[in-house]
């Protein structure tokens, strides 16, 4: 197994995507802190994880408040005894109405730069101190294909997204002499449960005829990219940015 005995923290791991990055990290052997503001959802995943024979935690997390991702690290310390990959996967996203970028109330723009930018600022920053006294560190940021299309009607959102790519390759400078790697992927329009609910026929038509592959593209389809990311099959890759979406995009 790729990841045995590695320790990840997947944020936003209780719903959606993370729930499968959540079960696919532990699947590889490592033992998951399962960080979401939804606590029920961690902790159903957490169970789900455990029933299957692995190791799991669910944590109580808002990674937009210093205070709570300095505890979500420290349960994971507590717990596990050090922390060796973090997937950064929470964010807004199906909460947000698709609308032109002029109607986005200026405290929904704020909401989402606070979620999607500052909290995984915030994520690295609790972190960081037990990877960098073991000189060792996997941190995967979540970003999304729709920023090579300049995708409209979320403005904030797509914008936020943009700026994981900016934030990944500056912190990897920084951290690259910790021996921490920071990379990033970009997924494709994924039937996240979330996503289906809020999304027409139409919209997800639209991007299944643009890809090379066509069909959905399920969380499934983005947990090797995780695992490699997560795993020493990639340690000297730091800065980068995966893109999964099925070919409709080209990066
Ligand atoms: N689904 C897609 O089509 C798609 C495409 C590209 C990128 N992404 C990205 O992939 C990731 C997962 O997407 P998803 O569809 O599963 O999203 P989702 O909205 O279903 O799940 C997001 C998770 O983050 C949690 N969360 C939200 N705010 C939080 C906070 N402040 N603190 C802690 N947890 C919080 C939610 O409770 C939820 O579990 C996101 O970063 C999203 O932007 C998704």
């Amino acid at each position: 197994m790729l990841l045995e005995d590695r320790v990840a923290i997947v944020t936003g791991g209780g719903k959606g995507i993370g729930s499968i990055y959540s079960q696919g990290l532990a699947r590889e052997g490592a033992k998951v802190v399962v960080a979401d503001i939804d606590f029920t959802a961690a902790k159903e995943v957490a169970e789900r994880i455990r029933a299957d024979g692995a190791d799991a935690i669910a944590v109580d997390v808002d990674i937009a408040s210093p205070e709570s991702t300095v505890e979500m690290a420290r349960a994971a310390n507590s717990t596990f005894g050090r922390i060796d990959i973090l997937i950064n996967n929470a964010s807004l996203m199906s909460a947000l109405p698709r609308r032109p970028w002029h109607e986005i109330p200026v405290g929904e723009w704020d909401a989402v730069m606070a979620v999607n930018l500052r909290g995984m600022f915030l994520c690295c920053l609790a972190v960081f101190p037990t990877m960098k006294d073991r000189r060792y560190g996997k941190i995967v940021n979540i970003s999304s294909s729709r920023i090579y299309e300049g995708m409209p009607n979320r403005l904030h959102y797509t914008t936020s997204k943009a700026g994981v790519v900016g934030f990944t390759r500056a912190l990897a400078r920084e951290v690259g002499e910790d021996n921490i790697c920071v990379n990033a992927i970009s997924p494709g329009f994924t039937q996240s449960d979330t996503q289906v609910a809020t999304s027409s026929a139409e919209y997800m038509k639209a991007h299944i005829d643009r890809r090379c592959f066509k069909r959905e593209e399920y969380p499934q389809d983005l947990v090797g990219t995780v695992i490699f990311l997560s795993s020493s099959q990639s340690d000297f890759m730091t800065g980068q940015l995966l893109n999964v979406d099925g070919g409709y995009s080209m990066h």
